[in-house]
Formats: structure tokens, C-alpha cells, sequence
């Protein structure tokens, strides 16, 4: 296989690429990224350049991705503005990326008939109230509540048209909230880190009752991995590892691990428009195609997570004065 991971030096993107470099050693890897505040080419050093191919490019540029696309097997779209706090300060960019670029890997995909994988999130769906028993599956209504989710939406309609009216080749995924090496600094999990490692106190929105429904990222790489191989064409897959946990106990534990009082935390203003809980039944990837997580340990994943932090400050420290400098206006 001769693959194009779109977003490959973004935190999720370039941990599948590390995946998909171990697992699937005859594979060729072309990572098309544009190098946004959030990729990093660091995150792909120590690859032999000779299975990985960096091409630095933006997905809205139609000649390019046509290019690209014409000599590869398959494309595995990761490449979008993810971060909700940012699609509330600045939506234009989330258009243009979410929207019009996958528009433009669909287009591609359609003229050369490839192989699309399109990654998504469970905020499509918006949220649900803490008593309610219900999870989100394949079957939930989209309903999304922030311009991120609403264009991650979007770019899931425009696949699944290009699906259903061209026959385009594609599945899509829905994953919950991913944690891991590589995440950037704005969110959640490695702000708290970082601040704690910079002497200051973790930010805990409202009253951090909200919850979300934390996976290790490997596991997110194995279950794309498994849909692009087993997955049945314009199918969509929820991927989730049972892993719902609230904000307020995530930062204690997060204190706790790094040896503070698990109070030492504040709070600050709330994100307009807060999705209360995701929650996701994953049943439909687990029975049809076999997909088990591995990573189900939370506290000894976040532990590990922290370790990376610690030992990897060259790598978010120059990310993180622009962070917070955000955040503070
Ligand atoms: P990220 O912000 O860390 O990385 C995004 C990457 O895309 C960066 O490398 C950036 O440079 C690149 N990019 C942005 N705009 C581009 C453009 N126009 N052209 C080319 N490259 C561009 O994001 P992430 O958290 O790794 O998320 C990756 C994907 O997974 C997104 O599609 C996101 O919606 C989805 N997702 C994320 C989560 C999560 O918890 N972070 C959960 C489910 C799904
Ligand atoms: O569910 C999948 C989604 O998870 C992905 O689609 C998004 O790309 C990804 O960013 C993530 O979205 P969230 O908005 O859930 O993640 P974030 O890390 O921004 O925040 C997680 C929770 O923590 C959320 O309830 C807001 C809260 N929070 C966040 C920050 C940055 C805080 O309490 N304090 C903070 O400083």
C-alpha cells in the first residue's frame, strides 16, 4: 500500500503514521501536512525517508492533492483545525480546512477512483446530559454546538455525498477524546501537565462536570488501521474505549501523579457553549470487525503521558507562551 496520511504532523496524525510505520512495514507513507501552529515536524524525526515522504502542502490546494492522489493507493484524511476554543475566537479558518479541503481529497479521490478514509469526531453528534444512560452510536442524530463540530459535521455530509452520488470509496470514523504523546499544548490534558511542570496551576472550566470519554491514541491509530483494511465501504465506525471520566477528576489525577495536592487547581470561565458528556458504544467496530483497545488503563496511560511531558520539554516548550498568551485574551 502506498498511503497519504492528510495531517500527519498533527498529534493524532503522526502517531498513526509511527503505527502504521511498525505494524505495516511494506507500506510506502506520503504525509501531506501544512505545517499550521498545531504540526510539527518534529514529530516525525527518526522515520527512514525512504518509507516516509513529507510533502509540505495545504489540503485546499486542488493541483497538489490532484497530484498527490493520482500516484497513492489510499488517503487518510486527519488534516483539520481541531481545537473548539479556537473555532470560538477565529471560525473562518475551520471553514476553509474542515469544509473545503476535505472537499478537495473528495474531488481527488472521485477523479482517480482511490481509497478514502475520512477521521472524524464524536462531537458531530453534540452532547449528552450526565444521567443519561444513552452513549452515542452510528445511529444518533448529528447535532453539532461549536463552529469546530459543526464543519467537522460538515466534511462528514459532503463524504457520504460523494459516496452515495459518485460512488467515492470511502468510510469514516467518529472517535472520542484522544490523549498521548504529541498533543499540543492547548489541550486539556497537556495544558494542565504543562502548567504543573511550569510551576503554575491547571485551569479547570466551570465546574468541570462535564465529561468526556478519554481513548489512548494508539488505540485510535489501530481502529483506523483496521477500518481502511477490513472496513466496508460507506460504512461509518464509532471508536471509543470506555473511558468516561469528568474534568475535575481527570486534573486531580493529573495533580495527584505529579506529586501536588489534588486541589490545587482553579477554576476559570467557562467555554461558551460547553458540550455537557460524549459517550461512546463502539459495538459496531468491535463486533463487525474485531477491534479490541489496548490502552484501557487510564491512570497508568496518563502517567506515561506525563512522563512524555516531562522528558520532551524542547518539544511543547516553544508552543506554549503563544498558548497561553491566547488563552489570556
Ligand atoms: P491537530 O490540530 O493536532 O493536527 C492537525 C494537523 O493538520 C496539523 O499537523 C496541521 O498542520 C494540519 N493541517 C491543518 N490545516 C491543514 C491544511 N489546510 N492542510 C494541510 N494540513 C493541515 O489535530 P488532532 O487532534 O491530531 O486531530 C486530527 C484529526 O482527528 C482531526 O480531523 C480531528 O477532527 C480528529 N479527531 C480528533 C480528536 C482529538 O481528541 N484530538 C478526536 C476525534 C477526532
Ligand atoms: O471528542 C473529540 C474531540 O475532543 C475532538 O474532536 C477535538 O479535536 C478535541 O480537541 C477534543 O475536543 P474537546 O473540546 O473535548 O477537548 P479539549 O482538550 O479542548 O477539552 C477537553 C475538556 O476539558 C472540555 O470539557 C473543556 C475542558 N477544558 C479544556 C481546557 C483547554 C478545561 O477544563 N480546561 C482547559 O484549560
Amino acid at each position: 500500500m502506498n498511503i497519504i496520511v492528510t495531517g500527519g504532523a498533527g498529534f493524532i496524525g503522526s502517531n498513526f503514521v509511527h503505527h502504521v510505520y511498525r505494524e505495516r512495514p511494506d507500506w510506502h507513507i506520503t504525509v501531506l501536512d501544512a505545517l499550521t501552529y498545531a504540526g510539527n515536524s518534529k514529530n516525525l524525526e527518526g522515520l527512514d525517508p525512504e518509507r516516509v515522504t513529507f510533502v509540505h502542502g495545504d489540503i485546499t490546494e486542488a493541483e497538489l492533492v490532484d497530484s498527490l492522489v493520482k500516484d497513492h493507493d489510499a488517503v487518510i484524511h486527519y488534516a483539520a483545525e481541531s481545537h473548539n476554543d479556537n473555532s470560538l475566537s477565529n471560525p473562518r479558518p475551520f471553514l476553509d480546512t474542515n469544509l473545503i479541503g476535505t472537499f478537495t481529497i473528495l474531488e481527488a479521490v472521485r477523479k482517480h477512483g482511490k481509497r478514502l478514509h475520512h477521521v472524524s469526531t464524536d462531537e458531530v453528534y453534540g452532547d449528552l446530559e450526565l444521567d443519561d444512560p444513552a452513549r452515542f452510536t452510528e445511529k444518533t442524530p448529528y447535532n453539532p454546538s461549536s463552529p469546530y463540530s459543526a464543519t467537522k459535521a460538515g466534511s462528514d455530509h459532503l463524504v457520504r455525498a460523494w459516496t452515495r452520488s459518485f460512488g467515492v470509496q470511502a468510510t469514516i470514523s467518529n472517535c472520542s477524546n484522544n490523549y498521548g504523546p504529541y498533543q499540543h499544548v492547548e489541550k486539556f490534558i497537556p495544558r494542565q501537565i504543562t502548567e504543573v511542570l511550569e510551576g503554575r496551576q491547571p485551569k479547570l472550566y466551570g465546574k468541570g462536570e462535564n465529561v468526556r470519554d478519554w481513548i489512548h491514541t494508539e488505540d485510535h491509530s489501530s481502529a483506523v488501521l483496521t477500518i481502511l483494511e477490513k472496513g466496508k465501504i460507506g460504512e461509518t465506525y464509532l471508536i471509543g474505549a470506555d473511558g468516561e471520566k469528568d474534568n475535575k477528576t481527570v486534573i486531580e489525577m493529573i495533580l495527584t501523579a505529579m506529586g501536588k495536592d489534588a486541589s490545587d487547581y482553579e477554576h476559570v470561565a467557562d467555554r461558551p457553549g460547553h458540550d455537557m458528556r460524549y459517550a461512546i458504544d463502539s459495538t459496531k467496530l468491535r463486533n463487525e470487525l474485531g477491534w479490541q483497545p489496548a490502552y484501557t488503563d487510564f491512570d497508568a496511560g496518563l502517567k506515561a503521558t506525563i512522563q512524555w511531558y516531562t522528558d520532551n520539554t524542547d518539544w511543547w516548550q516553544p508552543q506554549k507562551a503563544e498558548t497561553e498568551a491566547k488563552y489570556a485574551k
